[in-house]
């Protein structure tokens, strides 16, 4: 089998290298791991490690927190975790251990979390800034301010506590932000096996078959590959098309409908997102067909704005152009171009925007505005572009338009010269799409 990609060590390292050397002598950063979540009485939720925590450590167990103290003799990265209890680990699985967060995670220290309230103190003791996510947890926010009466406590001992604190996201969101070589590998690969499943559902598509049963081809492409679904999969027909993000997909698929799709694989905590509509019975009607048009020529115009020291803003302006000028074709928007654009006109049928970063989180972190104005983007950036138009059964509306829900939706990298769409994988032309489904395939 060829090697699948993934995050070195090393890499894991170099990252909090940077936290380290950013943050400075007097300080200290703590990030903690996610915590189960109870789904009912004893059951939880899968496991989903915090993103921040995973990006920084490569770690994927519940309880644990890292903390990377810069010039530290001892070591500058402690990682807390569960140790090795073969009984409870026959309840609910392996364990690092102590011995596996320095040996396999890199961590020059290792302490039980059950040791985490005795430690803290002395980690955060003489230091003058602690640099942490306040506020994301609140339980976690108390045990942070207990560890600091704690530093407090011993003040005449000679000891200072520190004075500052400071959020840990922005640093390291702006690392995320951009993506390097080895993330962009485990991207790709998300992508592509999305895309798959995105084909597969166009494949086995037929009228009368349930929008679950269309979501269970797009799981088992996932799963067969060794991935989760990136967020809860949309499968909409019809008017659940326009609901943007409908997760019932519990309906059945009538012939002469749309049906929408918007389903990511997420591999290696690394999502995808694509969304893609098509005609049930695998034939668009005239309707259908104009309108899917518009959405796709915004979405091409969209893509061709991706490039280095372009706006934020230009790739949704460009498709917000293409839209309008569909809309008005058309006749659905009767005003002239510039009042739709000043007043928003268009929001009645595309209420939402182009795209977002992607990467750790299917919404991804980092800021889309520096110093109040539209980010640039930089080569190693990854987004969605992702029109639509959403028909609202009105009166004024011809009916013909009703219930048509259209979205379209590719990941995209900045690249030096330009971009690369990492979803190309799977078709998105009407011809294309029809001839896909003429072809069939079953389950
Ligand atoms: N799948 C959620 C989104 O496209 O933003
Ligand atoms: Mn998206
Ligand atoms: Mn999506």
């Amino acid at each position: 089998m060829a090697a699948m990609p993934e995050i070195s060590f090393t890499e894991y390292a170099e990252r909090r290298q940077r936290v380290l050397k950013h943050i400075g002598a007097d300080s200290v950063a703590i990030i903690n791991a996610s915590t189960l979540k109870t789904r009912n009485h004893d059951a939880e939720y899968i496991f989903r490690q915090d993103s921040d925590f995973y990006y920084l450590t490569g770690f994927n167990e519940p309880e644990a927190v890292a903390v990377l103290i810069p010039n530290r003799a001892e070591g500058e990265y402690v990682l807390f975790c569960r140790e090795r209890d073969p009984a409870a680990e026959q309840w609910t699985g392996y364990r690092a251990g102590i011995e596996g967060a320095k040996a396999k995670y890199g961590a020059n220290e290792s302490y039980p979390i059950s040791q985490l309230a005795e430690i803290m103190p002395k980690l955060l003791a003489n230091k003058d800034c602690v640099y942490y996510r306040m506020g994301m947890d609140w339980i976690f926010d108390k045990q942070v301010f207990t560890w600091l009466n704690g530093v407090r406590a011993q003040v005449r001992a000679g000891i200072k506590a520190p004075t500052t604190f400071k959020m840990l996201d922005e640093l390291v969101h702006e690392m995320r932000l951009i993506k390097s070589e080895a993330e962009l590998a485990v991207m790709r690969h998300a992508a592509q096996i999305a895309a798959q499943a995105h084909t597969r559902a166009m494949q086995v598509c037929q009228t009368d078959m349930y929008e679950y049963e269309v979501e269970a081809v797009i799981a088992h492409e996932f799963r067969r590959h060794g991935m989760e679904t990136a967020y809860t999969s949309i499968v909409g027909g019809g008017k659940n098309g326009c609901i943007l993000h409908y997760i019932e997909n519990r309906d059945p698929l009538n012939a002469g409908d749309l049906l929408l799709i918007d389903a990511g694989a997420e591999y290696q905590c690394y999502a995808s997102d694509i969304t893609r509509t098509f005609p049930v019975n695998g034939k668009f009607s005239p309707a259908q067909k104009a309108l899917y048009q518009v959405v796709l020529d915004a979405q091409y115009a969209a893509i061709n704005t991706v490039r280095p020291d372009a706006l934020w803003d230009d790739v949704h302006q460009a498709a917000v152009s293409v839209l309008v000028d569909g809309l008005i074709n058309l006749g659905l928007l009767t005003e002239a171009k510039d009042k739709i654009l000043a007043d928003s006109l268009y929001r009645k049928f595309y209420m939402h925007r182009t795209g977002h970063w992607l990467g750790l989180d299917v919404h991804d972190v980092g800021a889309y505005k520096v110093e109040g104005e539209w980010r640039r983007l930089q080569a190693g950036m990854v987004l969605t572009v992702e029109p639509g138009l959403y028909i609202p059964a009105e009166e004024g509306i011809d009916p013909k338009w009703w219930h048509i829900g259209i979205r379209i939706e590719d990941d995209v990298l900045v690249t030096e010269s330009g971009c690369e769409v990492l979803t190309a994988g799977v078709v998105k032309e009407i011809s294309a799409i029809e001839s896909l489904m003429a072809q069939g395939k079953g389950i």
